[in-house]
Parts: structure tokens; C-alpha cells; sequence
């Protein structure tokens, strides 16, 4: 960068010389071959991943106020005999919750009793002490200058991150963006002492909230919940989603499964609607009382605070760029067939038709990714409980990261064969066993 320096005169179009591939920033610089304004947008755009990845895993958005302050979630996990209520939660029961553990949160002394066997993973204590240390992934601790617990947050990173397992089963470095499929979100929030907050919004009393919480299981929430009030399909089953990746989205249109909107609408609509947190947040589409009977009546389209008090919307656009910028890691050498998997990258684009839709490298389409239930021969149930009845064309790298729970919104297809089998009878493909075999390798070797 030496030699750069920022210039007032506006007719530096000739420092896009060609000699910096990808340079698209003609301003600023003059120094001789230096693209002074490309270098400085670049650095930016790495400020803002820095700011976002922070916000990502450790931005509570003020919503401790609700978790802590109005459900009394922290006095659950502290336990009676740490001055809350219940049996507590021990760094066991929290793992066994799908909660992970940030190896790199802990101090190397600490590092050495647990594996020495000398901390007691079945004391509530020690869970405090991992969320003074701040290793308790996408949960925040609120503590007091005597060391007690008095709140409780939940960030992005709860329900998008997991880790490697490096250290032990739950514990280990942070990967951001995959999906927690281990984690039973209903089962932590229904052992909050107080839901009345839930109870009054939705019409019923706190024992129907918690019933209907501890109905989603691992890998699940249920984002439409507090909107519509539906908390059961037709057919009887839980109305919760499975938790989807949040890395690979750069480039594709529509998010969630049911393609609410960008990364940045649906950033702010789940700070502000599901984690609670203070911010400001438009969408009209929410006073449609027919289908969204909750919403409609509470305004939660139109939420709206004072600048100094918003803490949402000053992050998103930092948030956004991070969002954009975690690629979808790539599939564990040995764990596909590669010659099967090349056979199979054949008919993806041939006979099996998925190209149609997975537009390969984006693996959804280039533009209004979104397809009726008819289309996809699958029920309409969950995408009549979005704006555009619709559901949209999943992106597919990194599938294998996501694998637990199933496929499809809800988890339909236990497996990969299973969605291929569902796809070869709906449109009526001919693939052999054999070729819905190698279709098999392919996904999982994206
Ligand atoms: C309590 C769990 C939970 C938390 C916390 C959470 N999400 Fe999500 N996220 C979900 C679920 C479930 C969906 C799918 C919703 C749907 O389709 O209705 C989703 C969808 C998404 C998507 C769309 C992914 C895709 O496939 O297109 C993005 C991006 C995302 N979340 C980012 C975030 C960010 C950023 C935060 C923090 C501001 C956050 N989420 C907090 C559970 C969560
Ligand atoms: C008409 C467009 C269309 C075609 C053709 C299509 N898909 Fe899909 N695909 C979708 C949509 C939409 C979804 C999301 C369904 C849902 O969430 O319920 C999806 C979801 C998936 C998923 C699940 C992703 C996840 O995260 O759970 C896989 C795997 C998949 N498709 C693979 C394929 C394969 C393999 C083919 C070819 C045999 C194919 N698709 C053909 C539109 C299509």
C-alpha cells in the first residue's frame, strides 16, 4: 500500500490499468501502478467481516432483556442451588441440549483439569463459570460485579454455528455458520420459569406454550410461530422448520425456506421478532391478518425505535457482508465416491433435470428462486405461511454439513436417497437405482 494516498482530483479513471485483475474502483490513488481506491474498498470490506463475524457470535442486540429479564431463562440454567430455580443445567445437560462449548474460550489451566477429570461436568456451577468465560456458543451471561448470574442473551451464532469436536463431543472451534442440528431450542426455552410473554401473545396458557415447545426437537424452531399461531400441521406434526446453514448465500436471491426475503431483511426480522432484540423493523406484508393473525395485531411489521436506542439496525450492514462472505465448506476427503459423484454430476445436469432449478455453481436459481408446492409435489402448509406461498430452491454446498434431521423444510426425506426417490417419482425421471445412487455421491460431494 505505500505510495497510496487519498487524492481529491477526480479524474484518476487511468489507474485502472490493468495491472490489478478484479480492480473495479477507477478512483483515488495516482501513485504509480497503485490502485489506491480499490485497495482502500478491499480493506473496508475486510473491517466489515471483522465487525460482522463480532456481531454474528457475540451481539445480543440488547435482547437479554427478554430472555433474562422477562422469561427468566438464567435463573433455569443457574438452578436452585446457585440462586435460580429448578435442578439447574450442568455442562452435561447443556451438551446434551445441543448447546457447544468454544474451545478457545477456555484458559489452557482449565483445559487441563477437564481433561484431567477434575471438573465436574454435572454441577450447574461449572456451566456459570463457562459463561463468565464467554465459551457457551451464541449464549451470553449477564453478570454483576459479585459474579452472579442476573441475564441471559442469545445470539446468531446459538442456532448457526457449531463446533469441530476437537476437544470432545460438543467442545472445540468454532465453525460459523453451520447449522446446529443438534440443538433442541423448544426443550431450553420451555424450561424459562416465566413464558408468559408467549402465553399472552399467543392466546394461551403456559403450559400449551410449553407443550408446543418441546414438540420441535433437535435441529428445529419454528420462525412463524409468533406470526401466525399455527404450531401443528394438518396432519398433526409440529409446524417447526429445521435451522438452515447461513454460509454460501452470497449471490442467491431469496432466503429461508420459504424465501421471505434477503439475508438483510431476514437479519433484521429475526433480531427483532424471534431474538427480541431492540431494533427497527418494516414489512407490511405482516398486516395480512388472514395469514398472519399474531403479527397483524401486534404491528410486528412495524416496529419502530429512536436511533440512539436501536440496536439492531446500525449492525446490519456489517452483518450482511460477514453473512455473505462464509463460503460453504467443502465435503471431508473420503466421504463420497468420486467416481460414483461424477457419474452423478452427469445426470444432474442430463437426465435427473436438477440443473433446471439448481443452477449450478449458485445450486438455486439466478433470480426468483421460488417454486409452488404443486411444482415440487409436496404439501403447501408451510409455504402458505410466507408472503409468497412458496418454497425456494435450496442451495445444496455443503450439504453434508447439515445432513442430521432430514431434507427439505421440515426434514421430509430422512436422506439424500430418499429426496432423489421423491424426485424420480414426482416428475417421473426413469433413474435406476444405480443412477439415484451416483445422484447420491454428487450431493454429497458438493
Ligand atoms: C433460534 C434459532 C435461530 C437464531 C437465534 C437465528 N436463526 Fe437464522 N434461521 C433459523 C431458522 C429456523 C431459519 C429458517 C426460517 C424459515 O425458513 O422460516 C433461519 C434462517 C436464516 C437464514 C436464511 C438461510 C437460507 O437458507 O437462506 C439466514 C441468512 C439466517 N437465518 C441468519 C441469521 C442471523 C444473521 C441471525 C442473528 C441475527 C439468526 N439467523 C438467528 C434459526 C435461527
Ligand atoms: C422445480 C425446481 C426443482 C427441481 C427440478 C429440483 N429441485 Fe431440489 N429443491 C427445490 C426446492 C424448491 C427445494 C426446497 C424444498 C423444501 O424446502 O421443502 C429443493 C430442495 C432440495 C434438496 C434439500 C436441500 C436441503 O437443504 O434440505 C435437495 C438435496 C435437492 N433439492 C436436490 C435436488 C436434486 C438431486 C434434483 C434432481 C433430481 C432436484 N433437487 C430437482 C427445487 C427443485
Amino acid at each position: 500500500m505505500t505510495g497510496c494516498q487519498q487524492s481529491d482530483s477526480g479524474q484518476q479513471l487511468a489507474s485502472d490499468n490493468g495491472e490489478t485483475p478484479g480492480a473495479v474502483d477507477g478512483g483515488g490513488g495516482g501513485a504509480a501502478g497503485a490502485d489506491c481506491a480499490g485497495d482502500q474498498t478491499i480493506a473496508g470490506a475486510a473491517g466489515m467481516i471483522a465487525e460482522g463475524r463480532r456481531t454474528f457470535r457475540f451481539d445480543t442486540f440488547g435482547d437479554e432483556a427478554f430472555w433474562g429479564g422477562e422469561l427468566g431463562l438464567h435463573r433455569a440454567i443457574a438452578g436452585r442451588d446457585n440462586g435460580g430455580v429448578g435442578p439447574g443445567v450442568s455442562p452435561n445437560a447443556a451438551l446434551a441440549l445441543g448447546l457447544k462449548v468454544d474451545a478457545a474460550a477456555l484458559p489452557p489451566e482449565l483445559v487441563d483439569k477437564i481433561r484431567n477429570g477434575e471438573v465436574d461436568l454435572d454441577d450447574p456451577a461449572v456451566t456459570i463459570a463457562l459463561l463468565q468465560l464467554n465459551a457457551v456458543v451464541g449464549v451470553t451471561g449477564v453478570f454483576d460485579d459479585a459474579g452472579a448470574m442476573t441475564g441471559v442473551g442469545i445470539q446468531c451464532a446459538l442456532c448457526h454455528s457449531t463446533v469441530d469436536d476437537s476437544f470432545a463431543p460438543g467442545i472445540g472451534r468454532r465453525r460459523d455458520g453451520w447449522a446446529n442440528r443438534d440443538l433442541n431450542v423448544g426443550a431450553i426455552v420451555a424450561s424459562a420459569p416465566d413464558l408468559s410473554p408467549f402465553a399472552e401473545l399467543l392466546g394461551v396458557d403456559q403450559e400449551t406454550v410449553r407443550t408446543v415447545l418441546k414438540s420441535w426437537g433437535p435441529g428445529k424452531f419454528d420462525a412463524e410461530l409468533v406470526l401466525d399461531g399455527k404450531a401443528f400441521r394438518p396432519d398433526g406434526k409440529s409446524a417447526a422448520t429445521l435451522i438452515p446453514p447461513a454460509f454460501g448465500l452470497a449471490g442467491v436471491n431469496l432466503h429461508t425456506w420459504t424465501g421471505w426475503g434477503g439475508v438483510s431483511h431476514w437479519n433484521a426480522f429475526v433480531a427483532n421478532l424471534e431474538m427480541h432484540g431492540q431494533g427497527s423493523f418494516f414489512d407490511p406484508r405482516l398486516d395480512d391478518a388472514s395469514k398472519f393473525p399474531i403479527a397483524a395485531r401486534n404491528r410486528m411489521g412495524h416496529i419502530r425505535r429512536d436511533e440512539d436506542e436501536d440496536l439492531i439496525t446500525p449492525k446490519l450492514a456489517a452483518l450482511h457482508v460477514y453473512q455473505l462472505a462464509l463460503q460453504a465448506p467443502t465435503p471431508p476427503a473420503g466421504s463420497f465416491d468420486p467416481y460414483a459423484a461424477e457419474r452423478g454430476d452427469t445426470l444432474f445436469e442430463g437426465k435427473a433435470k436438477c440443473s433446471g432449478c439448481h443452477v449450478p455453481p449458485l445450486y438455486t436459481e439466478p433470480g426468483w428462486n421460488m417454486h409452488t408446492a404443486a411444482e415440487m409435489g409436496i404439501d403447501a402448509f408451510q409455504a402458505r405461511r410466507s408472503p409468497d406461498n412458496r418454497y425456494r430452491t435450496s442451495p445444496l454446498k455443503g450439504l453434508f454439513s447439515h445432513s442430521k434431521g432430514g431434507f427439505f423444510h421440515d426434514g421430509r426425506f430422512a436422506t439424500l436417497l430418499d429426496v432423489v426417490k421423491h424426485y424420480n417419482r414426482h416428475f417421473g425421471l426413469g433413474l435406476t437405482q444405480r443412477e439415484m445412487n451416483d445422484l447420491v455421491e454428487y450431493l454429497k460431494s458438493l
